[in-house]
């Protein structure tokens, strides 16, 4: 999704800015573009396509602007091309804005600007915003953008500057992230920490309906209604080398093989054995209240949403409490029913993501505790909820969501512990199921030495063009969340299924071009799941099994078997996504896919 950056301070701008946006890449975007206060003039330029083109248009140009903005575009209004690409000005060329967001009120704004003279170039929502600042604007640019945003409808997070007002850049948010970093002589305006975490970790988190007016000493924010605002300082804890590929080919495979680290985070600290349950102190919920929940609903967007699948099965099966999962888009427009007793679970890697914000919203409007399970600290989502648990993963920058996905079911085995713990679950079980959760990182780290021959068959297999997952039980969502890595970052068509259910449709697909991918462990659909193979076996179908440790039986059945170490049902998820991670990730790499930034995806999607 879009990204934005902004400087003003004592540097030369621009390779600031530039390296900023490349931080921003993998957010996903098709344009890019920068606006430079440059000798008293405004000076631009802009470009489709990667940030390399805009890179070499800029060559050779010496500026020494010390103040400017600049921008990443995923196209929402009007085609991905040099013109549409942000910045976007006036109609005199003083004022220039980037955007995140999308201004649902554009045309009748168009028609009243046009009314009043004002012609426009782009196809897009976001000229109208630079038009309507001109339009307001007698030499203060805050009160401008201020009087301008009071007539827009939609998200938006802005950064602004001027010809006129060299030293200062206006940042405002409406539904869209937008960060505020503090330097000495120096100050940065971005839509995500990492951007700027190279020149500091001090950063203040706008909140929806604030503006900040930024120059090189300082910053002050102030509300839409003109009301003086304190900032809250906040540091940053991810450390740059977090943020850096550390000597991998691709974030994705950092992360895949940062997982062990991550799930030992997402435990750490909280793992009582004494009382054989979990300490989540972050949820903010006394005793009483958690006694008195008797309903859950958890709410997410694509492998979250697998996640909180995953979720379902633990917390029914352990906690004995009913579960509904419902997709956020999906959640924020029914009327959902929220009885006394029921808390909400958002679950989101980036605590940004537009439509979980909003049923988190509306789930908070109805009166329910609203709880996040997030990895971004200090994220809206996280600010929003009543209370929560931090995943702890670190940075996740490749697109194909991996280490968040594991660490999320972590945490969701944690909050099944406690709220089991305090019903039905006895302290044996309890223990039993801490003993799994302790294991779980150094078995993850078994898998991933096993890379090799999940790299063979992906070799094997990366000319089909169908792939079918099957799963059952708690494993369900984990043949989903396979088949959506492989789509995702190979472009390849597959479909996660309920193993059983392959006969009421899949099935007529399947002959000797489909791979299917089984996740068949020794549990207790073991044996339903083989019926399934053979199934597929008798129409030829090609399967790789993902099988537990010491199975041998399988090896007469599946073509290829990638065994998992042995482990406890209700966390196998967490061990048998490795493998389809792997395929997935070398499947694409042997296609030759940019399997960081894949086309048309955003990292984090903050718009509807
Ligand atoms: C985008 C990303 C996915 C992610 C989803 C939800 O589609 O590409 O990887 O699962 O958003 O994001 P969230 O940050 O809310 O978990």
């Amino acid at each position: 999704m879009c990204g934005i950056v902004g400087y003003v301070g004592d540097k030369t701008a621009v390779p600031i800015l530039m390296e900023g946006i490349k931080k921003l890449e993998y957010r996903g975007y098709d344009s890019a573009g920068i606006a430079l206060l440059e000798r008293g003039e405004m000076v631009f330029q802009k470009n489709a396509g990667k940030i390399k083109v805009l890179e070499e248009n800029l060559a050779g140009k010496r500026f020494t602007a010390t103040c400017g903005i600049a921008h990443t575009r995923w196209a929402t209004h009007g085609e991905p091309n040099d013109t549409n690409a942000h910045p976007h000005t006036d109609e005199s060329g003083r004022i220039a804005v980037v955007h995140n967001g999308i201004i649902e009120n554009y045309r009748s704004l168009k028609k009243y600007l046009e009314g009043k003279g004002h012609t426009f170039r782009t196809e897009t929502d976001t000229e109208i915003i630079a038009h309507l600042i001109e339009d307001n604007y007698d030499g203060d640019l805050l009160s401008a953008v201020r009087k301008a945003l009071k007539r827009v409808e939609g998200t938006y997070g802005i950064a602004v500057v001027c010809k006129e007002n060299p030293d200062e850049i206006i940042a405002a948010r409406h539904g869209s992230p937008l960060v505020i970093g503090s330097g000495s002589g120096e100050n940065f305006v971005a839509s995500d920490v990492s951007a700027i975490l190279r020149h500091t970790k001090q950063v203040v988190y706008l909140e929806d309906g604030e503006l900040a007016r930024v120059t090189p000493d300082g910053f002050s924010i102030s509300t839409l209604q003109n009301v003086e605002v304190t900032p809250e300082l906040q540091e940053i804890e991810w450390s740059l080398e977090q943020i850096e590929k550390g000597g991998f080919e691709h974030f994705m495979l950092k992360e895949i093989y940062e997982q062990p680290v991550a799930l030992q985070n997402a435990q750490r600290g909280r793992l009582d054995f004494e009382d054989g349950m979990s300490r989540l102190a972050g949820l903010q919920l006394q005793l009483d209240e958690l006694l008195s929940i008797n309903r859950v609903i958890l709410t997410a967007c694509g492998t979250s949403w697998h996640a909180a699948l995953i979720g379902e099965y633990l917390i029914e099966d352990l906690s004995r409490i009913p579960v509904e999962v419902e997709y956020a888009s999906e959640f924020r427009y029914r009327s959902p029913i929220i009885p006394d007793g029921t808390v909400v679970f958002v679950i989101s890697q980036s605590g940004e993501t537009a439509d979980t914000l909003a049923a988190l919203r509306e789930a908070k409007r109805k009166g329910a505790t609203v709880l996040g399970i997030c990895n971004v600290v200090g994220s809206t989502i996280a600010r929003e909820t009543n209370g929560g648990i931090y995943i702890h993963a670190g940075p996740e920058i490749g697109v194909a969501s991996t280490k968040a996905f594991t660490s999320q079911i972590m945490v969701l085995s944690l909050v099944t512990l406690l709220l089991g713990r305090m019903r039905h679950m006895s302290i044996e079980k309890g223990r039993q199921l801490l003993e799994g959760i302790r294991n779980i990182p150094t078995q993850v780290q078994l898998i991933l030495d096993n890379a090799e021959q999940v790299k063979r068959i992906a070799d094997m297999y990366c000319d089909h063009n169908n792939f079918l997952y099957l799963g059952r039980g708690i494993n369900f969502p984990v043949a989903l969340e396979g088949a959506l890595k492989l789509k995702e970052i190979s472009y390849i068509h597959a479909e996660g299924y309920p193993a059983a259910e392959m006969k009421h449709g899949p099935i007529a697909l399947i002959d000797e071009n489909m791979p299917v991918v089984v996740i068949a462990l020794k549990d207790q659909v073991y044996d339903k799941v083989l019926s399934n193979i053979q199934e597929i076996k008798a129409r030829n179908g090609r399967v790789i099994a993902v099988a537990s440790q010491g199975d041998d039986e399988i090896k007469r059945l599946a073509d290829h078997v990638i065994y998992i170490p042995n482990v406890l049902y209700h966390l196998s998820p967490m061990l048998s996504i490795i493998p389809l991670q792997l395929l997935a990730y070398y499947i694409a790499l042997n296609r030759g896919r940019d399997v960081d930034q894949p086309r048309n995806l955003a990292k984090s999607v903050t718009v509807e």
